[in-house]
């Protein structure tokens, strides 16, 4: 039924078969400025910026998750339930848990690994690591090769927190699953990609470096991020 809590839109041709997701709606804005034509914006998302236009004639709509797990998995669940979306793939940002992931390393996520109870709660897995779409990662990695663009495949870390006190755990955690980067959103996309039958990848962009505490400024990683946002269009 549409329009839903958090998609107030009457018509369902607004929104693509394929949406790009990155964490920060003004990125969604950024994206839709910079690689679409014909854009239009779709009003009426709560607390979100979406646009819609055409990517090398590919229709895409472009729409920001928020950030953690209940954000994404509230936006990504109407949009694949009530909107008939059929694949997103989420572009995000990273913490390194690697010396081999440096700052603005392009990440494919494999599988994410989470404590999170969100895949038990919603009733489709009691699983705690959840794989990304193959089909949709091999279309990723293809386009990858064709632009040039080096890009790590590796399991990660899906994480309820982003400030732990026990600051360390992370190493364990590493060790114990071979997460090498962490994030906030992809098994609650993944979870829902699988408990809807649709498809779900994600990209990240290493922001920082829990082992080298290293950042990025604003600035820098909005430039570096045009990278993994290339890859994801060409992929379409
Ligand atoms: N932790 C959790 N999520 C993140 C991080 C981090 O260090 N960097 C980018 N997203």
């Amino acid at each position: 039924m549409i329009p839903t809590p958090h998609i107030e839109l009457e018509n369902k041709d607004l929104i693509a078969k394929t949406v790009l997701m990155p964490g920060d709606p003004l990125r969604a804005k950024y994206i839709a400025e910079t690689f679409l034509t014909k854009v239009v914006q779709i009003n009426g998302v709560r607390n979100m910026f979406g646009y819609t236009g055409y990517f090398n004639k590919k229709k895409v709509t472009v729409m920001g998750s928020g950030m953690g797990m209940p954000s994404i998995g509230i936006y990504s669940y109407e949009l694949f339930n009530f909107y008939d979306v059929e694949q997103i793939i989420r572009i995000g940002s990273c913490g390194s848990y690697s010396k081999d992931l440096n700052l603005y390393d392009v990440v494919l996520v494999t599988d994410a690994y989470s404590e999170s109870s969100y895949a038990k709660t919603m009733g489709v897995s009691s699983r705690k690591i959840l794989p990304a779409t193959k089909s949709l990662n091999n279309r990723l990695i293809k386009a990858a090769d064709k632009l040039g663009f080096k890009m790590t495949p590796s399991i990660i870390h899906s994480s309820d927190v982003f400030y732990r006190i026990n600051h360390d755990e992370w190493k364990d955690i590493q060790a114990k699953y071979q997460a090498n980067a962490v994030e906030m959103e992809s098994f609650a996309l993944f979870a829902n990609a699988k408990a809807l039958k649709k498809k779900a990848a994600c990209l990240l962009t290493v922001s920082d470096s829990l082992v080298t505490h290293e950042a990025t400024s604003a600035k820098e990683r909005q430039e570096a991020f045009t990278k993994m946002m290339e890859i994801a269009l060409n992929s379409l």
